[in-house]
């Protein structure tokens, strides 16, 4: 029997719907070959939702999501929004999204595909076989924490942590470290921060609980700096929210492009997943961007949340025969010889291959 999920599908700003419908495109294409059917549910989020509602995250989406078995989102954001008050930004309603879903972990993972060590500013040898899984604490830290006020003459914000939310995310690092390579290095700024401390010594209590991981500790400033000088150092990355945002970042780049990598975001619901990279307003409507994260996000979305282990490895396989065969976008040409293709164009490989029988 045909296997049905409802997929919230949140499209967003900039390229962001060109890029979910490259995903959209690659799912079809896998649920003919695995017999699954997939009803799409589109909401709104971010820019768009202000123009047409007024706010950036309507409560017909907060509603809507619930009744998802997962959702898909592209990316929010641009400079037509940038002046608005900042609760009423695009910005507020991805963080909106993520704390009313209760998507407290957001698994970053930062691979890079053997095809594109030449691709990235860094040496291909400090690059092939990197495999690291950034673990972002996404619904606490200085992002959400409480006082936050800008007066004409300061302004601040708090970051703030809990035990509870130390230990669940902490839980989630040491039970995917259980399944790669048994190590964590928890990130924070312990020399600095007394929420750093807390979050330390929390990290450690849930350490006892897992005597077959290696747990290492890093200041943030350092992991950035050891992210670029010899990343295969690193496993899993265990982060607050505001480190695992710049750390992630800087990770892509091991990639060869922020275009490559895809994200989950689990908790105690509905999964949301998205790609790390932004709505990159300037290059929006040109058919360019590389779907790539958004579909490795559908990837993610299969096997985490929909426990469809052969679809998504489908996907992922396509993803990397598509480059092996030497089909890039713009952000990963740079290096001459490749077949330059449009946003569709690599969707449509991507989605022929992942429907190979
Ligand atoms: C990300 C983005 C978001 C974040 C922004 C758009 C609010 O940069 O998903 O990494 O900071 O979390
Ligand atoms: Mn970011």
């Amino acid at each position: 029997m045909s296997r049905n999920y409802t997929i919230g599908v949140i499209k967003g700003d900039g390229i962001g719907p060109e890029i979910v419908d490259e995903a959209i495109k690659v799912l079809d294409a896998v649920a003919v070959v695995e017999d699954i059917t997939f009803d799409y549910k589109e909401m709104l989020m971010g820019g768009i939702a202000i123009d047409e509602t007024g706010v950036p995250l309507p409560d017909e989406t907060v509603q809507g999501v619930k009744q998802c078995d997962a959702v898909l989102f592209g990316a929010i954001g641009g400079p037509k929004w940038d002046t608005v008050e900042r609760h009423l930004r695009p910005e507020s309603g991805l963080l909106g999204l993520r704390k009313e879903m209760g998507t407290f972990a957001n698994l970053r993972p930062a691979t890079v595909y053997d095809e594109l060590v030449n691709a990235s500013t860094l040496k291909p040898e400090v690059l092939k076989g990197v495999d690291i899984m950034v673990v972002r604490e996404l619904t606490g830290g200085i992002y959400f924490g409480q006082p936050r006020e800008q007066y004409a003459d300061r302004a601040f914000n708090t970051m703030i942590y809990t035990r509870e939310e130390v230990l669940r995310i902490a839980k989630v690092a040491f039970d995917i470290a259980m399944k790669r390579d048994k190590r964590v290095c928890s990130v924070d700024k312990a020399n600095v921060l007394e929420v750093s401390q807390f979050w330390r010594d929390i990290v450690e209590e849930v350490a006892a609980d897992y005597p077959e991981v290696a747990l290492s500790h890093m200041y943030v400033d350092n992991a950035a700096m050891q992210l670029i000088r010899e990343p295969k150092q690193f496993d899993v990355i265990l982060t607050g929210n505001i480190f695992g945002d710049i750390l992630s970042d800087a990770a892509s780049m091991l990639s060869g492009s922020i275009g490559l990598l895809p994200s989950a975001s689990t908790g105690a619901g509905v999964g949301l997943f998205e790609p790390i990279h932004g709505s990159a307003p300037d290059i929006a409507g040109q058919g360019i961007a590389n779907p790539i994260a958004t579909i490795a996000s559908a990837a993610m979305m299969l096997r985490y949340a929909l426990d469809e282990q052969s679809a998504a490895d489908r996907i992922d396989n396509a993803i990397k025969l598509a480059l092996s065969e030497g089909y890039r976008t713009g952000d990963i040409s740079a290096y001459g010889a490749e077949e330059i293709c449009a946003t569709e164009e690599m969707g449509s490989i991507i989605a022929n291959y992942a429907s190979r029988e």
